[in-house]
């Protein structure tokens, strides 16, 4: 009870960090519950990425000028400040456009590689479409099958299945560490020993893990990580590819241009070492800064922390939607930082609608994830998603939009 009384306290002190959660000349609150779509930013974010795009701006990796020089050590730093977070070396990030582009990088250099027709590629039911079309791509051009691991009556990825169904002849497991939809949470250290078992890797989708839970690449001992910097408190634009190292460097080249290559003739290129071999052009120099920026915010908050309150606010929103009659919950118990619910005969996008009205942001809609949609039986779900900003008031306000909505379809 004490962590939770803390907890409370630390949210009050971090709302007023975020102006996107300020509310408009006394205007009633705002409740953002979006947070899984896409996090609001700490003004230490906002700082650091309007100095890089004003006082500190200068090109990276090419300029002989101070500035440029400068602007090189810090965007190499937000490099180490990624590898830091994620429990892994400088020279296993790529810096991608985002978790769909590194998803995409994976399938189309290491998948193109190392994947021929009648091998296999084991995804779950419960997978983002970015976790599922890059694999069907790679299909088209490869002849690859795709198997889909069930999951569990409460909505977790079934790694007893997943045992089941693999075999040698698989060799990627890609799956999401924390479910967009569910909130469900995945062991990814299970899900390694599983995969490498058949001489699989395991590719890990933590664009909802990444800013929830704690992350060691070393004890997981997943192959691939992905995740998003805007989920993350972080700008727009960037996100991060880790692998381990030996993979990183057995891969080839994907996008070609300047920055990636060590000798270029019309005759023969060759290429610069991983990471900078996978980040033709110039690079996302003021998102990598307000990456390394939204990170450091992150971990001065403390990723445990993060996850009891996260875990705290899914349980204390499924036990109120628990006590109506009218509301069907979705995912397990223990899910973090994500609930999705259906309020029955009326349809998300109109719950939605009424909720805006009331203030308070939730998303409604398929999530990307139309295939778990078709698993739940439903075209759409309400999903409410929390933040470090996020408190007990937020549910407050939910419930009682909720209680509005029921009064006006009766
Ligand atoms: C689990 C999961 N995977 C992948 C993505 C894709 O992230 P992005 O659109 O930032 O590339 C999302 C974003 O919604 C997600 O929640």
């Amino acid at each position: 009870m004490n962590d939770l009384v803390r907890e409370a306290g630390d949210v009050l002190a971090v709302k007023g960090e975020f102006p996107g959660l300020a509310s408009v000349d006394g205007a009633a609150d705002w409740h953002y519950l979006d947070t899984a779509a896409t996090a609001q930013k700490p003004q230490a974010v906002i700082d650091a990425t309007v100095n890089a795009l004003g006082r500190d701006y200068a090109t990276v990796h090419r300029g002989v000028y101070a500035r440029s020089a400068e602007m090189t050590l810090a965007f190499e730093a937000a490099r180490r400040t990624v590898a830091e977070f994620l429990g892994g070396r400088e020279d296993e990030i790529v810096f991608t456009r985002g978790a769909t582009e590194a998803i995409n990088l994976v399938a189309q250099t290491w998948g193109v590689q190392n994947l021929k027709a009648g091998d296999r590629i084991l995804v779950s039911v419960l997978e983002h479409h970015s976790n599922i079309v890059p694999w069907q791509l790679l299909r088209d051009r490869t002849g690859v099958e795709i198997d889909v691991c069930p999951l569990t009556a409460d909505g977790s990825i079934d790694l007893e299945a997943a045992e089941r169904i693999l075999t040698p002849a698989h060799k990627l497991v890609a799956f999401a560490h924390v479910s967009n939809v569910l909130g469900s949470v995945l062991h990814v250290e299970h899900a390694a020993r599983l995969a490498h078992a058949v001489g699989a890797k395991l590719l890990v989708d933590g664009c909802q893990a990444a800013p929830r839970i704690a992350l060691d690449m070393k004890a997981m001992q997943a192959d691939f990580y992905v995740f998003s910097a805007h989920k993350l408190y972080g700008p727009t634009g960037i996100g991060a590819l880790w692998a381990r190292k030996d993979i990183l460097d057995g891969m080839p080249p994907w996008q070609g241009g300047g920055s990636m290559i060590d000798r270029v003739t019309f005759e023969k290129t060759t290429y610069a070492p991983a990471p900078q071999r996978f980040e033709a052009g110039t690079p996302m120099i003021v998102e990598a800064i307000g990456l390394a920026a939204a990170i450091d915010w992150l971990r001065a908050f403390g990723l445990d922390r993060a996850e009891a309150h996260e875990r705290h606010l899914a349980a204390k929103l499924r036990e109120e939607l628990g006590k109506r009659n009218d509301v069907t919950l979705f995912g397990p118990a223990d899910s973090v930082g994500i609930v999705s619910f259906a309020l029955d005969g009326v349809h998300p996008h109109d719950l939605g609608t009424i909720l805006d009205e009331e203030g308070v942001a939730i998303r409604a809609g398929h999530h990307c994830a139309q295939p778990l949609m078709d698993h739940l039986g439903v075209p759409a779900t309400a999903r409410a998603s929390f933040g470090l900003y996020s408190d007990d008031s937020d549910i407050e306000a939910l419930m009682k939009g909720i209680e509005r909505t029921r009064r006006i379809f009766g």
